[in-house]
């Protein structure tokens, strides 16, 4: 008996329970983003803004607003806690490379941010790590490119198994186990 769930490109989900037959749906909802970016990330936000809402996916745009010079720490913690507090399905940050902003978000315990400069990193990158946060380079990638990234990220799923056996080890990383068997 194996559970599944379904994103659609509008970003409705459904989470099916395959008993054979017949299937049933157990469980629906939206997804819901959070985006967040510095002054650098500023202008390739609203070519991902414009997606989302081609999409009709919902989001929280989180800031920066404008060109004046802002600290990405402050955005990616921002994106991050919404996420582990459960207020946002996942979240987008965008800086100059992408880098400094994951590095970031990376730091709250239970975020899993990669940053991206193509589309079939960021589809293995949801389907093995499960990744919550999907981070872009505005000095790295273009528009058109980035939002190749963003959807393939976005219609990807996590394929759970021997995959998840990892993801739990590093969260025992996380929370300061040591995976060393002595092997
Ligand atoms: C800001 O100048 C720049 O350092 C930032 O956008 C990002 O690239 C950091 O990783």
């Amino acid at each position: 008996m194996c559970t599944y769930y379904f994103f659609r490109r509008t970003g409705y989900f459904f989470k099916v329970k395959k008993t054979g037959s017949p299937n049933y749906i157990v469980e629906r909802g939206f997804l819901v983003l959070a985006i967040g970016n510095d002054h650098i990330g500023l202008e390739l936000k609203q070519a991902i803004i414009d997606l989302l809402c081609e999409r009709e996916i919902k989001f929280d745009d989180l800031g920066c607003h404008s060109n004046t010079r802002v600290d990405y720490p402050v955005f990616a913690q921002k994106v991050a806690e919404g996420i582990v507090e459960g207020t946002y399905s996942g979240g987008i940050l965008i800086c100059g490379t992408g880098v400094g902003i994951s590095i970031a978000a990376n730091k709250v315990p239970g975020i899993r941010a990669v940053v991206c400069s193509d589309p079939y990193s960021a589809l293995l990158s949801k389907q093995h790590n499960n990744t919550n946060v999907l981070a872009l380079g505005s000095r790295v990638v273009g528009a058109e490119l980035a939002k190749m990234i963003v959807s393939s990220w976005l219609d990807a799923e996590f394929e759970a198994g021997r995959h998840q056996t990892r993801l739990d080890m590093i969260s025992q990383i996380e929370s300061g186990q040591s995976l060393d068997t002595g092997k």
